[in-house]
């Protein structure tokens, strides 16, 4: 409902965090780049259990009871207990990027970012998901109008009589 909501939508809004990172990282001093990029790949990876398509995108049991957070800690945790001798401190960052990616406890994350780098992963997220949310909502409007109907996640009319 929210954004990048259509069959591979998951992947594009992956891929396009991956570069958005790519391009943010070096602008500021201190930032683990691996370590933000590993989770930007993997925050959202709970989401391939919380959806699922029978003829048309629904969230599936497991989404409803327990969550794409929950579901990816979960689905990174067993990879990373495969791993021999796994760093304890980077699976602890890795987590926490995942478990804090939604900025506040309001929007479902248990633990606001707490790490530059979950700080950027958050701030980062929500720039992709907004702009692509946006986009597609102002291209399912009727053309000939300066404004949109009223979008009700944001609470407000957009404006898009400038890219006629
Ligand atoms: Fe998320
Ligand atoms: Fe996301």
């Amino acid at each position: 409902m929210m954004h990048h909501a259509y069959i591979g939508g998951l992947l594009e809004h992956t891929l396009s965090l991956a570069v958005l990172v790519n391009r943010v990282a070096d602008h500021y001093s201190g930032i683990d780049r691996d370590l933000l990029m590993t989770g930007a790949i993997l925050h959202d990876i709970g989401k391939i259990e919380e959806f699922e398509y029978k003829c048309r995108i629904d969230y599936s049991d497991a989404g409803r009871l327990i969550n794409h957070i929950v579901i990816g800690i979960e689905m990174i945790g067993q990879k990373i207990s495969e791993v021999e001798n796994f760093p304890e401190n980077a699976a602890l960052l890795l987590k926490h990027l995942i478990v804090s990616h939604h900025g506040a406890r309001e929007f479902g994350s248990p633990e606001p970012p707490k790490t530059l780098e979950g700080l950027l992963l958050n701030y980062l997220d929500e720039i992709d998901s907004k702009i692509n949310g946006i986009r597609e909502f102002m291209d399912s409007q009727e053309t000939g109008d300066n404004w949109t109907a009223y979008h009700k996640p944001m609470e407000r009319y957009f404006y898009k009589g400038h890219l006629k």
